[in-house]
């Protein structure tokens, strides 16, 4: 689809901010709330999260007014092992808002951290708000990021800020407009199946993990192999042992750079 009908659907995206001082995850209340019939393009924006959390179970932690620390409300007609291409939209987004406000490109690592120099200054959580029983096929999505402004992360971590990777001092709320106006066209995108090609193939021109060396680490094992492709649904192919085995979820290392 050309990008200039992709960027008229974005008109029909209208969003609308809720800002709080503090709550225990932007995601947790934006997912309770949505049972309530609130419209896509519905956002919390917290100063401060008591129980922030991040993928696999970890908590995401930031003093308060450090961070962009947001949920979006999303009702794409994708299925729900699809779920995953709304990270993508997310992280592409994400992306493209801080070359704008900082003037520099971040790196995205599968499955969707952003990172600077490999060290990580955001992260995104998606989860399920719907279907709702009494309303089948329709699938409400959580999308939760967070973006270190300036906060470097714990001191055992190795993370980076937005302030220390790139020296901008960056106003949050600015920044959120922004990552919504990118979000825009590529949450459209998610509707259609020519729009869902675009954004793969905008997601595997720029994510850095293709043809790296990885060790993926899972629940209870690791592999190691070469990250090779994305398959349709934003699963990580890998070439093991001469096979491409693909990897909907876990955790990846970026080992070295292939020559
Ligand atoms: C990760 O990389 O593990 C994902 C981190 C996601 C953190 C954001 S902060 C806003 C939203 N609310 C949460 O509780 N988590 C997400």
């Amino acid at each position: 689809m050309e990008l200039s009908s992709v960027k008229s659907m974005a008109e029909l995206w209208k969003t609308d901010v809720h800002h709080f001082e503090s709550l225990g995850s932007t995601n947790t209340s934006l997912v309770a709330d949505a049972g309530s019939g609130l419209p896509a393009g519905t956002v919390y924006v917290a100063d401060f999260q008591t129980a922030g959390r991040g993928r696999r179970d970890r908590t995401w932690e930031a003093p308060p007014k450090s961070s962009l620390l947001c949920s979006v409300l999303l009702r794409p007609t994708i299925q729900l092992a699809e779920a995953h291409l709304a990270t993508i939209a997310m992280a592409l987004s994400a992306r493209a808002a801080v070359g704008s406000a900082t003037g520099l490109t971040p790196m995205l690592k599968w499955p969707n951290d952003l990172l600077f120099n490999d060290a990580k200054f955001g992260g995104i959580l998606a989860e399920v708000a719907a279907p709702f029983a009494d309303r089948p096929g329709e699938l409400a999505l959580v999308v939760g990021i967070g973006i270190n402004l300036t906060f470097s992360g714990p001191p055992e971590s190795v993370a980076t800020s937005l302030l220390k990777a790139t020296g901008a001092t960056i106003d949050r709320d600015g920044f959120l407009s922004l990552l919504l106006e990118e979000l825009g066209p590529r949450q459209s995108q998610l509707n259609t199946a020519e729009g869902r090609a675009d954004l793969l193939g905008e997601y595997e021109s720029v994510l850095s993990t293709l043809g790296r060396e990885v060790r993926v680490e899972l629940t209870d094992s690791m592999v190691t192999g070469q990250a090779k492709s994305i398959g349709p649904s934003g699963e990580l192919g890998v070439e093991i042992d001469g096979v491409v085995r693909f990897f909907h979820a876990g955790d990846v290392v970026h080992l070295r750079p292939t020559m």
